[in-house]
């Protein structure tokens, strides 16, 4: 199926002053990605024709303003499919005010990036937010400008063209769930103008409000309890999934679709390469559910990426969808979707265990939470990480507990308290954020170096992150640093202090990187310039290894050592065994394990020694040891 010939008539109007090579492209785009179109417009709206029409006049108009220098990129991505899947992909995540200053400083710190081998740059919400308290700049106002303090759109452009001279990829959010109650859409809404009134899930009195409470559960249940907010000049209860100055969108009215796919497009001529879709998990209200990954989720990423694969291929899309394992791999795209929405997600589940085999020292969850995890599309790639800027939820599936004798709760309380500092032998210094009384949930924030006991221990405590990062960076797809934690950086113990920041110990975990501390880099005397080693060291072997390329299946071998997680990945070049002790013990592997995944002389690449086992044929693993196990170079 093709698009129309009247669709392409439309089209042309925009394309008339291109080259005839040029239009010829865009109709070829435009045919390749028309039933994708179509399908996810009929999913969601009765009437999609005006609004399929409209989103290729905004792919043409787009197409045609596309800078020469992207439409060269976008023709590089296109002989390179699996760009985001390559080995020698590594993000790295940050406030840009407290990374470097403002987005000149980052132009600055590109040598500190390139020395620890970041491809990928994400800089947290630049657009301009409401004023005070704006959830680390997730309430916008305005997605067209960027914060005066940070620099200009122009700066942002020059910036995104001067990462991708340095083969660094920038990554942007777009906040899509909801805007502030400050933005234009919401001023007007709120000045009683039904079209923008529409924008949003108003209710006049409290019945559906009510209903939908019934199964809906809180983000955050300590500062900004219940989904709705009652708002003076609405009349109304508006839905506010998060803080009630950040108002859900509503998606099922084709005009905020509209908005958002000139929004991304306008993105991507920016120059930004990834869009990170914040919240995405919550555009979509059903009653009676939790309104969270519902199935029209799908189909709206479907439709956005699938105008900006017509006008700008080169501009990849990212699930920011913290989410159950069983919810998560459908941001990679299943059934219907398969292939057709996000490229890459985050793998929340494989952090959480991370964590969990950790604090437990025992790895049996993990195997089987891991190994339960449906197969991903070979196409999409995991964002995989230690931690982020966000809290950790302990998103542990009651049925994988159950299946190896734990008690769900048990354990998340388990990991609650261990992290929290507060269980008898811990050596975790997090915060508690949003306990919830009702659930007992209790999220977790911090430094990866806090949650590891680096600074009571700077010894184990530097074995368990990078242990923890050599997990994440073994696993395929990209591993993202969040700022700080490359240098071991401990919970800002000032965090509180910022305007704003007081009630949300999320602060903690975002620390500012100043010059004394960037330059500690390189004295491995220090603690900085330890981490700094050997994550970029991390980094660098795994660059090299053609078995991390994310497109290798990963199996997660059965019945090891409770204290032992074996990874192996089988790629044409030959397969890795990723080999991982979680104790400060040493553990035993059986080496026939390893001839029995293909290996023939095993070396471990990441410190470049072969692998010797005793005279019994047991390798023994060192103490918070990770190897890397290939056949011998
Ligand atoms: C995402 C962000 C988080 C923010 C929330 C609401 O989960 O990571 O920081 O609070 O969305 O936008």
């Amino acid at each position: 199926m093709t698009a129309p010939r009247a669709v392409h008539d439309t089209a042309a109007r925009h394309l008339a002053a291109l080259s005839r090579d040029r239009r010829a492209d865009f109709a070829l785009r435009l045919d390749r990605w028309w039933p994708d179109l179509q399908a996810a417009a009929g999913e969601l709206y009765p009437d999609p024709e005006v609004l399929v029409g409209r989103l290729v006049e905004l792919a043409a108009a787009a197409y045609a303003a596309r800078p020469e220098d992207l439409q060269l990129l976008d023709r590089r991505r296109l002989l390179t499919p699996d760009w985001l899947q390559q080995p020698d992909m590594a993000g790295y995540a940050c406030y840009t005010e407290r990374f470097a200053g403002d987005l000149d400083g980052v132009g600055e710190r590109i040598d500190y990036l390139q020395e620890l081998g970041v491809t990928y740059l994400h800089l947290m919400p630049l657009a301009l937010p409401r004023p005070g308290d704006n959830d680390g700049g997730y309430a916008v106002a305005d997605y067209r400008r960027v914060r005066p303090d940070l620099g200009s759109l122009r700066d942002l452009r020059r910036l995104a063209g001067t990462l991708r001279q340095h083969g660094i990829s920038l990554v942007l959010d777009l906040v899509l769930n909801h805007v502030a109650r400050e933005h234009d859409w919401a001023v007007r809404a709120r000045a009683g103008d039904p079209t923008y009134r529409d924008y949003f899930l108003v209710f006049d009195d409290r019945e559906q409000p009510d209903s939908y409470e019934r199964t809906l559960p809180e983000v955050f249940p300590d500062f900004a309890p219940g989904n709705f907010t009652w708002d003076d000049d609405l009349a109304g209860w508006v839905w506010t999934t998060f803080n009630s100055w950040q108002w859900d969108l509503n998606w099922a009215n084709p005009q905020v679709l509209l908005e958002f796919a000139s929004l991304v497009l306008d993105m991507a001529n920016l120059g930004v390469e990834v869009l990170r879709l914040d919240a995405i998990a919550f555009v979509w209200k059903r009653m009676g559910t939790d309104c969270q990954n519902q199935p029209e989720v799908h189909a709206v990423t479907q439709l956005l990426r699938t105008v900006a694969r017509i006008a700008a291929p080169a501009l990849a899309f990212k699930a920011e969808a913290i989410v159950g394992p069983r919810d998560l791999v459908a941001y990679l795209g299943t059934g219907r979707h398969a292939g057709r929405v996000s490229d890459l997600a985050y793998h929340n589940s494989l952090m959480v265990q991370v964590w969990s085999m950790l604090a437990a020292r025992n790895t049996v969850l993990a195997r089987h939470a891991l190994a339960a995890l449906p197969p991903v599309p070979a196409s999409s790639t995991w964002i995989t990480y230690v931690r982020c800027h966000d809290d950790i939820g302990w998103a542990i599936d009651d049925g994988d507990a159950a299946a190896v004798g734990l008690s769900g709760d048990g354990h998340r309380r388990f990991l609650s308290d261990w992290y929290a500092g507060s269980f008898p032998g811990t050596w975790a210094d997090g915060l508690v954020f949003q306990h919830n009384p009702a659930t007992g949930d209790r999220r977790i924030s911090g430094t990866a170096a806090s949650l590891v006991g680096l600074p009571h221990d700077p010894e184990l405590g530097l074995a368990r992150l990078v242990l923890a990062h050599a997990i994440v960076a073994g696993w395929g797809g990209i591993p993202v640093l969040w700022s700080g934690d490359e240098l071991g950086l401990p919970n800002d113990a000032h965090w509180a202090d910022e305007p704003g920041h007081a009630g949300d110990n999320r602060w903690a975990g975002r620390p500012r990187l100043d010059a004394a501390l960037v330059a500690q880099r390189h004295d491995p005397s220090t603690v900085p310039g330890q981490v700094f080693g050997a994550l970029a060291h991390l980094i660098r072997v795994r660059a090299g290894l053609p078995q991390l390329h994310a497109g290798a299946p990963v199996e997660v071998l059965p019945d090891t050592d409770d204290g032992v997680l074996a990874v192996v990945r089988r790629h044409p070049s030959g397969p890795l065994v990723g080999l991982y002790n979680v104790t400060e013990e040493p553990r035993p592997f059986p080496a026939a394990r390893l001839e029995a995944a293909g290996l023939v002389d095993p070396w471990n690449a990441l410190a470049g020694h072969r692998v010797d086992p005793d005279p019994d044929g047991t390798v023994w693993l060192p103490p918070y040891a990770a190897w890397w196990v290939v056949d011998h170079p």
